[in-house]
């Protein structure tokens, strides 16, 4: 007898009608571009790789084949491999962070370390305050948390500093941690020791944890060290890093959580993180094993890949500074700016499909990020002749355009 057709409220929670999301027009146009065989230049995926950028081989194929004997027998670890996590802790130490081994566990990324801070920290209905503007994933790992996002801001006239104060004035009852993410993605912002201070007070009044998203750590750019939220005085912090972006490589899924703080709250922390990757036990054994060879063979890539990072920021910030109708707060770290239209008024979504369409330049208008006035959002990492090219039809296309620079209010 066949089924009889039932509500799908039946079978799914409302995860189910929350995605996938409707495509917006840029990505409607960028699809149809691609489907016709159009070259584009993607000024938004961030995938160093692709870039040029690559581990070297043989320090990988060698971590990766000394790793294999000590994985072949499965004793695993619910904080991660002993091994990895003291050599994390090492490189925490030769930047002049103490951060021991047993408050180190391993997570399979930034973005599932995350979920874990979300659920360890926050239940149902409770809040976490992000930076905005500020980019998407929290949207959707709020929602598997079933949590809500406030927002503080990072006001661009101030080269996008924190405005502490607003920052307060959104922290309730409910909240249960502020995520600060330095260097910042999209803004390039790098928050001061002095910031740091003021957020670590106001998390200290509200008796609330940090989570500090240092994914873009190496990519600094006139300082001689990142100023680190786990060095302040604040009671509970969550550092997060893994691979990702340090290395350049994703694909191995190696990230990581340090909590620092107060001795009894870093202990309680640990007991739940500790129950929550046994759940799963989700790092590949072999790549924890591949750990410290990995971090050991990193110097010298490092050198080279934080060079073409900054020669490639050099390219973008002398292209864009002085262009017609554009301007740009130079990115202090990471991988992105966002470009400031400032030419007569128009639709920010409209603007960028008119760039992909004219030009086959694949940017992100700001309000992605939730970030007021017009602006486009790139990555400055690529190769650089075609970044150059990029930049030229860039600063080409939006002087080709009338201007009135006019510039929007913030809130
Ligand atoms: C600021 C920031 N945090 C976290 C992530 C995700 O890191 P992972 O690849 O380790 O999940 C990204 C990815 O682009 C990012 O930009």
């Amino acid at each position: 007898m066949p089924f009889k057709q039932a509500p799908s409220l039946m079978f799914f929670s409302p995860l189910a009608d929350a995605f996938p999301r409707a495509l917006n027009r840029l990505y409607r146009t960028c699809n149809a571009l691609k489907q016709d065989g159009e070259p584009l230049i993607d000024l938004i995926s961030g995938n160093v790789n692709s870039a040029g950028i690559v581990f070297p081989e043989p320090v990988l194929r060698d971590a990766i084949l000394e790793a294999l004997p000590a994985a072949k027998i499965y004793r695993p670890d619910s904080f991660g491999q002993p091994t990895a996590r003291q050599a994390i802790s090492d490189y925490y130490r030769q930047a002049g962070l103490a951060l021991p081994p047993e408050q180190i566990v391993l997570s399979p990324g930034t973005s599932l370390s995350y979920l874990y801070c979300f659920k360890l920290l926050a239940e149902s209905g409770d809040e976490i305050v992000c930076p905005r503007p500020s980019y998407p994933l929290f949207d959707t790992i709020a929602q598997l948390c079933n949590i809500r996002l406030a927002s503080y801001l990072l006001r661009e006239h101030r080269n996008w500093e924190i405005d502490l104060d607003y920052l307060e004035s959104q922290l309730t009852n409910r909240t249960r941690a502020i995520v600060l993410i330095s260097p910042h993605n999209p803004t390039g912002a790098v928050a001061s020791e002095c910031q740091l201070q003021g957020v670590a007070e106001i998390a200290t009044r509200h008796g609330v944890a940090l989570i500090a998203d240092e994914v873009f750590s190496e990519f600094v750019f006139g300082l001689d060290r990142l100023p680190r939220p786990a060095q302040t005085q604040a009671p509970l912090v969550f550092t997060l890093n893994g691979f990702s972006k340090m290395l350049a490589l994703p694909g191995l899924k190696l990230g990581w959580i340090g909590v620092s703080g107060e001795p009894a709250l870093v202990r309680k922390a640990l007991r739940t993180l500790e129950m929550m990757s046994d759940t799963f036990l989700p790092v590949n054994e072999v790549v924890q094993f591949a750990v410290p060879a990995l971090l050991g063979g990193a110097p010298s890539f490092l050198i080279r890949y934080r060079r073409k990072v900054a020669e490639c920021r050099e390219l973008a910030v002398s292209a864009l500074s002085h262009a017609r109708n554009l301007s740009l707060v130079p990115p202090a770290g990471g991988f992105y700016a966002p470009v400031r239209w400032t030419g007569s008024d128009l639709d920010e979504e409209q603007l960028l499909v008119d760039l992909l369409q004219e030009c086959r330049i694949l940017a992100h208008p700001g309000y992605f990020y939730e970030m007021p006035g017009t602006h486009f959002v790139m990555t400055f990492v690529d190769e650089l002749d075609r970044l150059a090219r990029a930049l030229d039809a860039l600063v080409a296309f939006a002087g080709a355009r009338e201007s009135t620079a006019a510039l929007s209010q913030e809130p």
